[in-house]
């Protein structure tokens, strides 16, 4: 018993000191989302899709959770914004070239119609980021409508 005790208190002892390790906010990274809204321009239902269920992750500025403040669970969040801003940060959406933009747009369809984004882990607790069938369909017309114009548009890059 006596073991067992030891050993929960350095459990918590490690807990509250991982406490102090705070991963920095993605909030405000200093770009916009104003090019991506105004280049791809997105009817309002996919925007509000876009909003409720991919910004979180994949712009500059996430709504955090309370659960958040807590470690690990604070790393765990922090890592997969990283990560998904390092395939696709919408708020930085005028560094990439036409042939980027057309290829992140390709990828938007794939993933919608696969269904692999959301990720699931961030849809079962975020109850409005669901995409239902229909929202998958509009979002994909979108996105296919605004590949074609980059194909065909005056951008030169
Ligand atoms: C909880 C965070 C999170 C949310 C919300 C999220 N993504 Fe992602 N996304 C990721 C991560 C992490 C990756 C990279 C790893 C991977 O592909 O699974 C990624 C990768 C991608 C990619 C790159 C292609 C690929 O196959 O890897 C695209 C495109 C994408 N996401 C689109 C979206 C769209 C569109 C939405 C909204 C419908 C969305 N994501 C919502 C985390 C997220």
């Amino acid at each position: 018993m006596k073991v067992i005790k030891k050993i929960a208190k350095l459990l918590l002892l490690l807990f509250i000191a991982i406490q102090f390790f705070r991963p920095e906010k993605n909030i405000d990274q200093g770009s916009h989302l104003a090019e991506f809204l105004n280049e791809t321009n997105p009817p309002e239902n996919v925007e509000t899709i876009l909003t409720n269920s991919c910004y979180d992750c994949h712009s500059s500025n996430t709504a955090y959770p309370w659960y958040n403040n807590i470690a690990p669970v604070s790393w765990w969040i922090s890592g997969h914004i990283k990560e998904a801003k390092g395939n696709l940060n919408l708020s930085d959406w005028d560094s990439y070239s036409k042939r980027q933009k057309v290829h992140k747009l390709e990828e938007v369809i794939e993933v919608i119609d696969e269904g692999k984004m959301p990720l699931k882990q961030y849809a079962w607790i975020h109850k409005n980021a669901g995409i239902s069938k229909e929202q998958g369909k509009a979002v994909i017309e979108w996105a296919r409508l605004t590949k074609a114009l980059y194909e065909l548009g005056p951008q030169p890059r």
